[in-house]
């Protein structure tokens, strides 16, 4: 059976900063359970879990790459033992590895497709097989609008983020008939320590083309997950929605 909306129990893959992060908070203050999944920064996932806490939420954070088949196996194994089922999946774990395709090597782009890509796949199947006994489910991925209109110097991350965005529509139909709905967000341009890194022309390039006249929050992008997990979004399956401030229409 699947449980009470209150009782929900979401994972939120690389939520330990960023647009994860901010996820994990707002579900957390949704009310419900969040496993908060990190690769390396131990630290910073115990800051989210206390803050989802302090606010009267219930939070774990789980360890491990989504990369990795085994490490995957143990994300849900811990997720499961903690929450006793899994409702919600947000496949947020995500880095790029940006240069022009004449000088990209396979590395960066086995790294950028295994991680975008595999872990989402991974980590999906994974979740279903619990969605599915429940016949409940709400899987949600955060792509990126370089897989809608593709980024110079972004090959491996827009072919990755397009395949997810693929990988959506064609999961989204299998689990439909079970009660789970499938969907991705297409965040623009959203202020992170992803983005801090670029150099300030390309920031101001970007800047220039984006309608609203300014960068996204992770709060924003937040806002738009927590809305396709909720029972509210009960009818939408297989959708991409795009939250860049009009940057890519
Ligand atoms: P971030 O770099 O701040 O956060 C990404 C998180 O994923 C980090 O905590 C990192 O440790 C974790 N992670 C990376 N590889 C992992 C792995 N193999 N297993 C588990 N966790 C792993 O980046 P940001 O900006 O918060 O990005 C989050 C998602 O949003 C990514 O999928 C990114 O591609 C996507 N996105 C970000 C945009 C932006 O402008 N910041 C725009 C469009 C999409």
């Amino acid at each position: 059976m699947a449980s009470e909306p209150a009782e929900r129990v979401a994972l939120v893959t690389g939520a330990a900063r960023g647009i994860g992060r901010a996820i994990a908070l707002r579900l957390g203050a949704a009310g419900l359970r969040v496993v908060v999944n990190y690769q390396r920064q131990a630290e910073a996932a115990a800051a989210v879990c206390a803050r989802i806490e302090e606010t009267g939420g219930r939070a774990t954070a789980v360890q491990g790459d989504v990369s990795d088949r085994a490490a995957v196996d143990e994300i849900m194994r811990q997720a499961v033992a903690w929450g006793g089922t899994l409702d919600i999946l947000v496949n947020n774990a995500g880095i790029t590895r940006d240069t022009l395709l004449l000088r990209l090597g396979e590395d960066d782009w086995d790294a950028v497709l295994d991680t975008n890509l595999r872990g989402a796949y991974l980590v999906t199947r994974a979740a279903l097989r619990h969605m599915w006994r429940q016949r409940y489910g709400r899987i949600v991925s955060v792509a990126s609008v370089a897989g809608l209109v593709g980024n110079a110097g972004q090959a491996n991350y827009s072919a990755a983020k397009a395949g997810l965005i693929g990988f959506t529509k064609a999961v989204a139909r299998e689990a439909a008939p079970r009660g789970v709905t499938v969907n991705a967000v297409a965040p623009g341009f959203i202020v992170t320590e992803l983005t801090d890194g670029l150099p300030e022309e390309v920031k101001q390039r970007i800047l220039a083309s984006i309608p609203l006249g300014r960068f996204g929050t992770p709060d924003e992008v937040a806002e738009l997950v927590a809305f396709l997990v909720s029972d509210r979004a009960a009818y939408i399956t297989g959708a991409t929605f795009q939250i860049d401030g009009g940057l890519a229409m």
